[in-house]
C-alpha cells in the first residue's frame, strides 16, 4: 500500500514561477482511495472547495493550525535542546574554518527550531539562523512569528533538492520521511557543497513501536484530524537506519553517523534519531567538543556494514 500524507497533497507551488498550483479535491480523494486510505479521503472530502478546487486560504489556515500543534510535540520532545547538543559541537569544529557560521533548517515549517534557537541564544550571537520551506504560507507565518518577537533569524521559500541558501550546517526535523527512499541520495548530495561543514537530520526512528507511539502521542497532543492522520503515517513511512545511512553516503565528502544518545529525560525522545554528516577533517574536533556524548556516535560503516 502506498503511504501518503495529506499535507503533501493539498498544497503545491510551481518550482519555477512560484505560483500556487490549483488542486482538485476529487484528484486528492482519488489518490487516497487508490492508496486504500479511506480515512484520509474522508478528511479531504470535508475540506472546502471553490469550483471543485481546494480553497487555498482554508488549506493554509489548516496547515498553520496543524504545524502549531506540531510545535507542541517539538516542545515536548525538547527538540531545540537536542539539536543544540549537536549543533554547538558542530559549530565549534566548523569555526576552525574561520567563517561566520550559517545554520539552515530545511523544511522548517513554522520555524519552531530556528526561532527557538534564536530566542535561547544557545548557539551564541555570531551565527546566522535561516529556515527554508517549500510551503509559502508556512514561511510567511514563521516570518511573522519571528518578527513579533524580534528574533534574529529569517525564513525563505526553497526546495530541499535545489537549495538556494548556502549553509555551514544544514539541519532538518521530521522531514526525511516525506521523501521516497530513491530521492534521499539527492537530498544528501545537495548538501555536500563548498562551504558546508556538516549536517544533522532528525527523523522518526523506524521501530516496530513507532506507529503506536505516534498514534498515542498525536492523540494526546493534536486535535486536527489531518495532523493525527499524518502523524501516524509519518511513523509508518519512516526510513530504516540502513536506508538513511546508505543515502547519506552519497554526500561523499562527509563522514556519516547515527547518533544514539545514551540517556533521555523523556523515553519518548528515543523515537526521534538523527543522521549526521561531518567533514572528515573536522570529526576529531567535533568528537572532542561532543565530550562524553561522542559515545553515542555510531559510524555509518559499523551500522550499514
Ligand atoms: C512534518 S513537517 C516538519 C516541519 C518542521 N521541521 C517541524 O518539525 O515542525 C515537514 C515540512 O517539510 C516541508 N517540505 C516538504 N518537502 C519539501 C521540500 N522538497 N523542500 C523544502 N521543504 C519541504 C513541508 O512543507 C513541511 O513544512
Amino acid at each position: 500500500m502506498t503511504m501518503l500524507e495529506i499535507s503533501d497533497l493539498v498544497a503545491e507551488w510551481d518550482p519555477v514561477t512560484g505560483q500556487r498550483v490549483r488542486i482538485r479535491r476529487d484528484d486528492v480523494v482519488a489518490r487516497l482511495c487508490a492508496a486504500g486510505d479511506e480515512r484520509a479521503a474522508r478528511i479531504v472530502r470535508r475540506m472546502p472547495v471553490a469550483g471543485g478546487f481546494l480553497d487555498p486560504v482554508a488549506v493554509d489556515r489548516l496547515l498553520v493550525r496543524v504545524h502549531t500543534e506540531l510545535q507542541r510535540l517539538n516542545e515536548e520532545l525538547h527538540m531545540a535542546r537536542r539539536f543544540a547538543e549537536i549543533l554547538v559541537p558542530m559549530l565549534t569544529a566548523a569555526r576552525v574554518t574561520g567563517n561566520r557560521p550559517r545554520v539552515v533548517d530545511i523544511g522548517c515549517g513554522l520555524g519552531f527550531l530556528v526561532r527557538s534557537l534564536a530566542a535561547s541564544g544557545s548557539l551564541g550571537a555570531a551565527v546566522d539562523l535561516v529556515g527554508v520551506d517549500l510551503n509559502r504560507a508556512l514561511v510567511a507565518e514563521a516570518t511573522r512569528l519571528a518578527e513579533d518577537e524580534g528574533l534574529p533569524c529569517s525564513f525563505v521559500c526553497a526546495d530541499a533538492f535545489a537549495l538556494t541558501e548556502p549553509a555551514t550546517v544544514y539541519l532538518s526535523s521530521g522531514v526525511l520521511h516525506h521523501f521516497p527512499a530513491e530521492r534521499l541520495a539527492g537530498f544528501f548530495r545537495a548538501q555536500d557543497r563548498p562551504g558546508t561543514q556538516a549536517f544533522v537530520h532528525y527523523d522518526i526512528a523506524a521501530t516496530r513501536l513507532a506507529p503506536f507511539g505516534a498514534w498515542l502521542f498525536h492523540r494526546a497532543r493534536m486535535r486536527e484530524p489531518l495532523g493525527r492522520h499524518d502523524g501516524v503515517m509519518s511513523a509508518r513511512r519512516a526510513h530504516s537506519d540502513q536506508v538513511l545511512l546508505s543515502a547519506a553516503a552519497h554526500a561523499t565528502g562527509m563522514e556519516t553517523f547515527l547518533f544514539e544518545p545514551p540517556r533521555h529525560t523523556n523515553p519518548l525522545c528515543a523515537a526521534m534519531r538523527p543522521v549526521l554528516g561531518v567533514r572528515p577533517e573536522l570529526t576529531g574536533e567535533f568528537r572532542r567538543a561532543m565530550g562524553r556524548r561522542a559515545r553515542g556516535l555510531v559510524p555509518a560503516r559499523t551500522r550499514a556494514g
